[in-house]
């Protein structure tokens, strides 16, 4: 489907070390199974289930929100998928309460067999312990042509820039904030009078083809070399 007012860069060929090569290829018969981690509406996350109703290389078995009330909750419910709400620890102490969580996280997706994380509007950022585990298995999408802009003001940054062209990139998760290798980009041309929510909101109809697409390439082999 041709994604309105944007640009696909050329494709790219992308080189991953062993670190970040999935452990096996999915098939539409046995695909990989997914979590997807969700903090907000989850725009994301329904256009993956959406695509996923189609037999894939990667079904969506689990999704885990870091609020009890997040809303994107209900789009796994109205699928069927089942999901959890898994807040941040309060009774924990303070300088723990992130691996805490993060133990939490990984148990369940241990309990559901989860073989791949498809983070989509998860806004914590994940520690060490937690990307040690999961590296190779850890996908992120940000709303930027990383490298540049990265972190939770990417449109805000742009705009501030005048740049007139942003986009939206689809990488493996390493220990820095958006920095692992690039699987896809799609750039998308700032208009005059934007503004953060206009922004936002063409770029979330780019991601929504943009990352079921990758995550086929991914689950299917056709990534790692
Ligand atoms: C997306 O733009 C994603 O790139 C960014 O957060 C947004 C999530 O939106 N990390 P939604 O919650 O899926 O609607």
């Amino acid at each position: 489907m041709p994604i309105p007012n944007s640009q696909a860069l050329p494709a790219l060929v992308v080189v991953m070390s062993d670190d970040f090569v999935l452990p096996r290829t999915g098939s539409l018969e046995d695909p990989i199974r997914v979590a997807v981690m969700i903090s907000g509406g989850g725009s994301g996350l329904a256009a993956l289930l959406q695509y996923q109703r189609t037999s894939r290389t990667h079904q969506t078995t689990l999704v885990i929100a870091d609020k009890e009330d997040a809303d994107g909750l209900q789009h796994s419910i109205d699928a069927g998928v089942p999901s959890l709400g898994i807040p941040i620890p309060m009774e924990a102490e303070a300088k723990e309460r992130r691996v805490t969580h993060e133990r939490l996280v990984h148990a369940a997706l241990g309990e559901h067999d989860i073989e791949l994380v498809v983070l989509s509007g998860y806004m914590r950022i994940l520690t060490p312990w937690f990307v040690r585990r999961w590296k190779g298995r850890l996908v992120n999408i940000h709303p930027s042509l990383l490298p540049d802009f990265p972190g939770a003001h990417a449109h805000r940054d742009v705009l501030t820039a005048g740049v007139d062209v942003s986009g939206c990139t689809v990488h493996m998760v390493d220990e820095g904030v958006d920095t692992g290798p690039i699987l896809a980009q799609v750039q998308v041309d700032v208009n005059e009078g934007d503004d953060e929510t206009s922004l936002q909101e063409r770029i979330k109809q780019v991601e929504h083809v943009l990352y079921p697409e990758t995550l086929d390439r991914l689950c299917s082999g056709q990534i790692s070399l």
